[in-house]
């Protein structure tokens, strides 16, 4: 079910050095990574409470202040413009005129005859996880509407991502928007290469949505560098660009905006800078130094915090310069010390100019199923689902009560590391583990640092946990004194939807970007169905729309290798101002599921490649970049042979509505709640990309029924 299975080869080849590095660390020699990825214990303040109880049940559940606070700053100084330039984005690249409505819902003009009606629509993108495969895809999608890239405005799918409000993702989705947020927003090739790698254009705003082409009048808190906007580039196929430079090396080039992010570094290894033993040997060393300062404060470490410390080397600032020394040096803080919580510091957060990050991570308490579904946000980590419904500070990851505050706990690095954790299939009872082929690993693990329990599950990730005694009729870890976490695709739901489902977030619309592997690298569907089964545990606390309920009918039909809607007629219409609060979101799903029409498959690569030379991932990109804006090829149904179809098809093999189509859909919930009928190009647009509710062998949507051209209510 780990979207990132099967670690066994490369942790046997890498990790086995760290047996050579086993040794006692002095705390007094503690290096300055070590220092800054050690916790740190202090007196709570007068009157603090640790744990916020988050209601009861989904009609009653509420957010975080600070979030909620984020989202109504964010929905009222940046969402306006955002979606205003996305709208810009789409009519200039549309061949047939959008229909009234969708205007009118993207510019703001659409009086409704409800005040407290919101007229915006609430866009949510959910990074899969899949390993580096998964990061690089989803990079792919964002890039795709990323409005600082002239190629996606000129297409009109570009601006997206300034408009959406939430970003979730899971493991190598983690990676993806978990360095996304860190670094300050860059433009995802400055995020994946480095402000000095690629063909970037950097406009200076530092991750300001796109200047607003009409601006509404001064001021409004939109980008704060109104250059003129670059005319959007005809809708063509984007150059294949030449390579981006590696990344600097440590003499070289000047700190752009983005001094401290370096970009990815895939091509180090995730793990040691090569294959050469001696230096994997001197890096392991390294990497498990770092975590001894932890260890000595007298909480668990296990190989997550190893992992984490390798990660912290890819994704978290610090990567600037690194070199096949610097590596594994013993002087850098290699990112340890940028906490998860301060990216609430971080400029274009603190300008609510990012869609606010959200990353899963699964409890593996005594291998019970289901698991609780955490989520960690820069303000709160914990569960909506029912059984916990409860959420403590993320900046006090680590504290046990409202008395002993721990600090510095959430490492950037260790939360990206839960959410990645792929260990834990190297379950869990001792004998077991240490009688496998990551035994002796775990024994070094074990002999160098001295647990201060006698059952510490060492592939886990380990909190102390702040919800003991909490709800002991639901709560499976209520008794436990740590929470085990791993891998956020654990549950089989590795497309993160969950946290957009929560009812108090008011998601209209979710992109789904599901870049699992199901079948050789590419995905079958199986996250969605996960998702909907997941949902169907909580049916008051989650609507979800209906999906096919095999992935032999993703495959057959296709659902996998264009985009496809679903839920097109969830909206249970109460009347014409109001929808019920059962309405499930809209999903626009987007796989991997194979290479555009006529080309080669690049992006099928192995959950355990760990390394990536910036050529295979720009090819990568582009081909993403053909996925997220070719629709349905015109050509998809009209022969068996992909190559000749693509060949054979005059007009080039993309939906020159496609981008009008995305719009349609995401103004689809909007549309519904101002009572406003479809029309225009969206009629033709939802009867194409919306699921009709068939499935392989004559069944028909989820148990719901068929609806002919759309699918069908889900049962909430
Ligand atoms: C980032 O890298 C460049 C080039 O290696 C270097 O000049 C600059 O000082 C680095 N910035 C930081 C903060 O390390
Ligand atoms: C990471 O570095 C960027 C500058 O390169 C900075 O704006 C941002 O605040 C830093 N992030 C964190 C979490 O400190
Ligand atoms: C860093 O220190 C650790 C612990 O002393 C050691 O094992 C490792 O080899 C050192 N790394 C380098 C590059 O010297
Ligand atoms: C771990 O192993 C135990 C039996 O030793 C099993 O009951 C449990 O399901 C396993 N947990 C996981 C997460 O695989
Ligand atoms: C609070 O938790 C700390 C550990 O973080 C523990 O030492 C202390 O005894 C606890 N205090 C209370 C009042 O439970
Ligand atoms: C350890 O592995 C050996 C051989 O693979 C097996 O025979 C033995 O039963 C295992 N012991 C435990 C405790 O799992
Ligand atoms: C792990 O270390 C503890 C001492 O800290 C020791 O008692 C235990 O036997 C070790 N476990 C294994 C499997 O080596
Ligand atoms: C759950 O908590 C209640 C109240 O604290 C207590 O009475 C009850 O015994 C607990 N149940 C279990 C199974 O621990
Ligand atoms: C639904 O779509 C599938 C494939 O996309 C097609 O084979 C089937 O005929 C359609 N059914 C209806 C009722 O339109
Ligand atoms: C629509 O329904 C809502 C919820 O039941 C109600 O508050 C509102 O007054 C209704 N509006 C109209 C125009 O009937
Ligand atoms: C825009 O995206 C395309 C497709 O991946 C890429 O080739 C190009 O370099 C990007 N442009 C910028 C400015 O990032
Ligand atoms: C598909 O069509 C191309 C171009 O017409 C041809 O070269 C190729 O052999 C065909 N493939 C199959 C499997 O028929």
């Amino acid at each position: 079910m780990s979207p990132f299975y099967a670690p066994r080869r490369w942790v046997v080849v890498v990790l086995l050095a760290g047996l050579l590095a086993s040794q006692v660390f002095a705390t007094s020699q503690l290096s300055p990574a070590a220092v800054a990825n050690t916790p740190v214990t202090s007196r709570c303040a007068p009157h603090f409470t640790l744990v916020r109880d988050a209601g009861p049940n989904a009609v009653a559940q509420s957010l975080a202040p600070a979030e909620e606070a984020y989202i109504s700053a964010r929905t009222a100084t940046v969402l306006p413009s955002a979606w205003r330039a996305y709208l810009a984005n789409v009519q200039a690249s549309s061949p047939s005129e959008l229909p009234a409505y969708v205007s009118s819902i993207l510019d703001g003009s659409l009086k409704s005859s409800s005040p407290a009606v919101a007229s915006l629509p609430r866009l949510g993108i959910a990074s899969s996880g899949g390993g580096y495969r998964a990061a690089i895809f989803g990079a792919g999608i964002l890039n795709a509407f990323d409005g600082r890239n002239a190629s996606s405005r000129g297409v009109g799918t570009g601006g997206l991502l300034q408009a959406s409000t939430y970003h979730s993702g899971l493991s190598g989705g983690s990676w993806l928007i978990g360095s996304l947020s860190q670094a300050n927003f860059p433009p995802i090739q400055n995020l994946v290469f480095g402000p000095h790698g690629g063909n970037v254009e950097d406009d200076g705003t530092g991750g300001a949505p796109p200047v607003d082409p009409n601006p509404p009048g001064s001021g409004e808190g939109g980008p704060n560098n109104p250059e003129p906007p670059t005319p959007p580039e005809p809708p063509t196929p984007p150059e294949p660009p030449s390579p981006p430079d590696p990344p600097p090396d440590d003499g070289g080039g000047e700190g752009g905006p983005n001094k401290f992010f370096g970009g990815w570094n895939a091509n180090f290894n995730l793990f040691a800078t090569n294959n050469n033993a001696a230096l994997n040997s001197l890096s392991i060393g390294t990497l498990l130094s770092e975590i001894s300062g932890k260890s000595a404060s007298g909480f668990p470490v296990t190989f997550n915090d190893v992992y984490s410390r390798a990660l912290s080397r890819h994704f978290v600032n610090g990567t600037n310069g690194t070199t096949v020394n610097s590596f594994s040096s013993n002087t850098s803080t290699h990112g340890a010390g940028v906490r998860f919580s301060d990216i609430v510091t971080v400029p274009t957060f603190a300008k609510h100019q990012q869609p606010f990050p959200i990353i899963l991570g699964n409890s593996i308490s005594r291998g019970q199923d289901p698991n609780v579904v955490y989520e960690f946000t820069p303000y709160e980590t914990g569960s909506y689902e029912p059984t916990l419904s409860a959420f403590m500070p993320t900046k006090f990851l680590g504290s046990r009560n409202s008395t002993v505050c721990v600090t510095n706990y959430d490492q950037a690095s260790f939360v990206l590391g839960t959410s990645s954790d792929l260990f834990s299939q190297f379950n869990t009872s001792l004998p077991a583990l240490f009688n496998s082929t990551v035994g002796p690993l775990f024994a070094a693990l074990n002999q160098t640092f001295p647990q201060p329990l006698s059952t510490v599950e060492l592939d886990a990730a380990y909190y102390p946990n702040p919800f003991f005694g909490l709800k002991n009729d639901t709560f499976l870890d209520s008794d436990e004194s740590f929470i085990r976490m791993a891998n956020g695709g654990e549950s089989g739901e590795v497309v993160p939807l969950q946290p957009l489902l929560v009812k108090a977030r008011g998601v209209d619309v979710i992109v789904a970007v599901d870049a699992s592997n199901g079948n050789d690298g590419f995905a079958t569907g199986s996250a969605l169905i996960a998702a909907q089964n997941r949902a169907r545990l909580f049916p008051s606390s989650y609507s979800f729309p209906p999906v096919p309920s095999t992935a032999e009918t993703f495959i057959a039909h296709g659902l996998v290798n264009r985009p496809t809607f679903f839920g097109c007629d969830s909206a249970h219409t109460i009347n014409s101002t109001t929808t019920d609060t059962n309405t499930p979101p809209l999903i626009v799903y987007i796989a991997n599921g194979g290479p555009p029409p006529g080309e080669p498959a690049l992006t099928n690569t192995p959950n355990l490649q760990l390394q990536y030379q910036p050529e295979q991932i720009q090819g990568m990109l582009n081909q993403v970049f053909t996925i997220a804006t070719q629709g349905i090829p015109p050509s998809f149904l009209s022969s068996t042979n992909s190559t000749k179809r693509h060949n054979n098809h005059p007009m080039g093999d993309k939906d020159p509505e496609w981008a009008a189509c995305l719009a349609c859909a995401i103004v689809d919930r909007a549309r519904a709640r101002s009572g406003v009928q479809r029309s225009g190009v969206c009629v033709g647009c939802m009867e194409r990309y919306c699921w009709n509710g068939s499935e392989v062998g004559g069944g028909s949507g989820s148990g719901s029924g068929s609806g002919s051209g759309t699918g069908v209510p889900g049962s909430g």
